[in-house]
């Protein structure tokens, strides 16, 4: 953890970490952005020191700026298909002024998953089947889409070597390919650590 850094007040509380963000976007936080505590936790399983992690949609950051806060020896990157928020992400990851924290504006289906070791992934893709929780209506969402993007993760998940660390949130197994075994469980089943047989 940077532990010297005055940065350290953000990551007492979510609305703490929130207040970072334009008041739209503390308004998504509970549903769209990982808690502190996931990030911290799932932190601590993904940090392995070196190694790049990748968030699989990583939208204002919270997730990958967390992680990056409680792991400095770990890079992680977060890849983005919405332009405002991954400008968002960026800000607050300059304000922090995190070297380990990087993010890509990129569709996940435009990246290579062979330059990371390790993944997060926060169920991305909901809302291409639960439009009415959506972030906002700039992006096409359809059960097409959902299908496409699953069966496209889950297929680079199974070519990932072994040992490589995935950890879930939220999410149905459907995600995950059967190559993965369950490491851990926490929350209730919510939040899973997996690593690749
Ligand atoms: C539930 S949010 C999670 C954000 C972040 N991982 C966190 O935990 O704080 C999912 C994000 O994935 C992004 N996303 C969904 N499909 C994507 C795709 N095909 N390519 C890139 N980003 C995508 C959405 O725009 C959204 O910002």
């Amino acid at each position: 953890m940077h532990t010297d850094s005055l940065n350290v007040v953000y990551f007492d509380k979510d609305t703490s970490f929130d207040s970072l963000f334009p008041k739209r976007i503390q308004g998504l936080s509970e549903r769209h952005w990982t808690p502190l505590e996931i990030a911290r936790k799932s932190c601590e399983y993904l940090s392995v020191p070196n190694s790049k992690v990748l968030d699989i949609g990583s939208g204002v950051g919270k997730f990958c700026i967390t992680a990056g806060f409680y792991g400095p020896e770990t890079l992680f990157y977060g890849v983005e298909q919405r332009k405002d928020l991954y400008n968002i992400a960026e800000g607050v990851k300059n304000t922090l002024d995190l070297q380990n924290v990087n993010f890509i504006h990129k569709n996940i289906t435009e990246l290579d998953f062979g330059r990371f070791d390790s993944f997060y992934f926060f169920n991305s893709f909901y809302e291409n089947i639960k439009p009415d929780l959506a972030i906002d209506t700039k992006i096409e969402a359809t059960a097409e889409l959902y299908s496409y993007y699953t069966d496209y993760v889950r297929e680079q998940l199974d070519q990932r070597p072994s040992g490589t660390r995935l950890v879930t949130y939220h999410g149905s197994l459907k995600q995950v390919p059967t190559s993965y075994k369950l490491i851990d469980n926490s929350y209730n089943y919510a939040l899973k650590m997996w690593m690749r047989e």
